[in-house]
């Protein structure tokens, strides 16, 4: 356990806001959230190119491990997307990663974007938008896309181990992952990208049929399209300076534009990122490299450890050219800097104790959305990373809207605890204590343990599940 102050004992507002002065960090805070009746700046809504979108409120894609293995959704997955449909916030933002194909899941229980799961796609959006029209009377100003991956460097397709599909050899991701730095089977040919054009191309005409307003290719986290960001290495098309290192992504939204003019494209990006980290039980420390350090994007190369926003921004002025509506910023990999990409006082099982208060985590993230929203104003932009917030969570966020930090707030982990958390604070409701999540992280210990995710801890409905005891079970044994 680490000795940082819980949020839980930050007892008033004025206590959170002597804790973020002791660390130095600049974060605005309301004294108390507003209704949407008190006119909160969450409750207005923003226009995202021709979509209506009803509130500030965005919720993050967020997989569950538990789709059928055929990639159709089970029972687990349609209720996790009618909690998100409940809860109040008008934008969805791609529900889950959705592999564009097969071998290109991030593990077996990945739902799939391809025409064999075409009716469980209608499926899962039909649930999203009838728990939101029960709950709100209509779908109007609700904004729900698909997002799709390929889950490159993590694919898992099987159980077992990874099957990797990498843009490049990564000297410390390799090693990390246990990727043989001369077996290049494992690379990407430039005409291999160009058929993977094509499936994203295909996924998005699929979801676009199926009513999804909008699609997100995402770029974020450590998977394919994330990786060939920091691909400076790789010879040829889409290598080396950035607008090679853009290409996959950059041509992947103009060919989904061009084939399917009615759907809108948006993207999710790691903004920034660090070094990969040690897997271990103790502080969490950064794998070693000699500098200058290559092999990120967005991090300083003579000062790894910070971040570099110089490329990112170019990156956004790129996507918003090419017709991206909205952006959704986040930074880093829970793979292997957990603590940048979602703070947390509790470490997953493949992470390590917090090298630094999840507050400043939480703090980097804002500043780092701030800083793209004040290069790129014309662009909208969904901040990420306020789960660790937790009771303060609507005064932090209702602060940064209103003073423009960022045009809407994304949940993650907070809603998987607590998922009428925006439905409560925009009707003027006190935010239940027991519901809000205190990052236990067991809905990401859960699928690295081959079971699915879920806020095991908080919601009566995965506590009482048969899952509960041997997520029980396997954090005893890893703590020995
Ligand atoms: C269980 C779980 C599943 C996630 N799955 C996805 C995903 O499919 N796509 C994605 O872009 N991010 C995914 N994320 C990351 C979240 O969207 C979000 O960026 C992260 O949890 C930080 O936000 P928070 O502090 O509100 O939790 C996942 C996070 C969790 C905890
Ligand atoms: S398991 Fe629940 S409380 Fe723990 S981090 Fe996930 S959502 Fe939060």
């Amino acid at each position: 356990m680490s000795d940082y102050p819980k949020i839980a004992q930050l007892k008033s507002v004025a206590a959170f806001r002597a804790r973020l002065v002791e660390l130095g960090l600049e974060l605005p805070v309301d004294d108390s959230p507003l209704s949407a009746a008190e006119g909160s700046p969450l409750a207005q809504p923003i226009q995202l190119g021709p979509l209506k979108v009803g509130n500030r409120w965005c919720i993050h894609p967020m997989e569950g491990w538990d789709a059928n293995r055929d990639g159709t959704p089970s029972e687990l997955t349609l209720r996790r997307w009618r909690n998100f449909g409940k809860s109040g916030a008008k934008l969805i933002w791609g529900g889950e990663a959705a592999a564009v194909q097969p071998d290109g899941r991030a593990n077996p229980n990945q739902t799939l974007a391809t025409p064999s799961n075409k009716t469980g796609l209608a499926a899962l959006l039909q649930q999203c938008l009838t728990a939101h029209r029960e709950s709100f009377g209509t779908t109007n100003d609700l904004a729900v896309g698909l997002q799709l991956t390929h889950s490159g460097r993590f694919c898992k397709p099987t159980s077992g181990d990874y099957a990797p599909r990498i843009a490049y050899h990564h000297p410390l991701l390799d090693a990390k992952f246990g990727i043989d730095s001369s077996d290049n089977s494992v690379v990407w040919t430039d005409d291999d990208l160009e058929r993977l054009i094509d499936t994203f191309v295909a996924a998005a005409g699929l979801a676009r049929e199926v009513g999804f307003q909008f699609v997100d290719i995402k770029a974020c986290h450590g998977y394919l399209l994330h990786e060939f960001l920091s691909a400076r290495t790789r010879p040829g098309r889409f290598g080396g300076d950035l607008a090679g290192r853009a290409r996959l992504l950059l041509t992947i939204v103009s060919r989904v534009r061009e084939a399917c003019p009615n759907l809108h494209v948006m993207v999710r990006l790691s903004i920034f990122d660090t070094l990969p980290f040690e897997t271990s039980r103790e502080i969490g420390q950064p794998m070693q490299h000699a500098l200058p350090y290559r092999f990120g994007f967005g991090v300083s190369e003579s000062r790894p450890l910070e971040y570099d926003l110089s490329e990112g921004i170019e990156l956004l002025r790129l996507l918003k050219a090419a017709g991206v509506l909205a952006v959704n910023i986040s930074a880093g990999s829970p793979y292997y800097n957990p603590h940048i990409q979602r703070p947390a006082i509790f470490p997953p099982s493949d992470g390590y104790l917090p090298p630094e208060d999840p507050l400043v985590g939480v703090a980097r993230q804002i500043q780092a959305a701030r800083a793209c929203k004040l290069a790129v104003p014309d662009l909208p932009l969904v901040g990420t990373g306020y789960s660790y917030l937790q009771e303060y969570l609507p005064h932090v966020a209702q602060a940064a809207v209103r003073a423009g930090w960022i045009d809407m707030v994304g949940l993650g982990r907070m809603v998987l605890a607590y998922p009428e958390l925006p439905a409560d604070i925009l009707a003027g409701r006190t935010a239940e204590r027991k519901k809000i999540c205190r990052t236990f992280s067991d809905c990401t210990t859960a699928p690295r343990n081959d079971l699915p995710s879920g806020c095991y801890p908080l919601d009566p409905f995965y506590k009482q599940r048969p899952e509960a005891e041997q997520l029980k079970q396997v954090k005893q044994e890893i703590r020995g």
